[in-house]
């Protein structure tokens, strides 16, 4: 349980083909799942999506501006294929760049692997919903997620127009 955390919810969006499908075992968006809800933030829904722009970013709409969730967290489609569009799609959903977020998860991904440069994650701020990118595999989603945790309180909290000190 990590302090701040309960009054916040969470869906988790995983972005795959083959998962939309039935093909394949979402294993990374069950494992944020799992996750997430250890830290203490409340589960309001999980959604598997095909690598389709127009379907993420209307599931990304549909999840913030209508089921009013505080923190989106999706996997997958963040790279360098073809049909890798997370990031595009973003460019449809948030209003305001948190490039310190996707930077630090990129810093940190970087002593793990050097395939840590071919994610294009992004996260942002629609209205008063923190959307963040993982990259699709239960390693990278993990390796990811863990460098953010820390600070996740906190940013909910002055997203949703909170005066917490920012003395730490
Ligand atoms: N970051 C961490 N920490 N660990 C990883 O194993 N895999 C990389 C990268 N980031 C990885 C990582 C790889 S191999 C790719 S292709 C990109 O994330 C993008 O992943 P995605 O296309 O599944 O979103």
């Amino acid at each position: 349980m990590r302090e701040g955390a309960q009054r916040f919810s969470f869906a988790v969006v995983t972005m795959s083909d083959r998962g939309s499908r039935g093909e394949r075992e979402d294993t990374s968006g069950k494992l944020l799942q799992g996750l997430l809800q250890e830290e203490g933030y409340f589960f309001s829904a999980y959604v598997i999506v095909p690598d389709d722009r127009e379907v993420i970013v209307e599931t990304l709409l549909d999840l913030i501006d209508n089921r009013k969730i505080d923190l989106i967290v999706t996997t997958g489609g963040t790279g360098v294929a073809p049909t890798d569009v997370t990031p595009e799609a973003m460019q449809g959903v948030i209003e305001k760049d948190i490039p310190g977020m996707a930077e630090a998860m990129r810093a940190a991904s970087l002593r793990m692997t050097p395939h840590a440069v071919l994610s294009r994650a992004r996260a942002g701020i629609r209205g008063k919903s923190l959307i963040i990118n993982l990259p699709g595999s239960t390693k990278a989603a993990r390796e990811n997620i863990e460098v953010l945790l820390p600070a996740l309180p906190h940013a909910l909290d002055k997203i949703q127009g909170g005066t917490s000190d920012c003395g730490r």
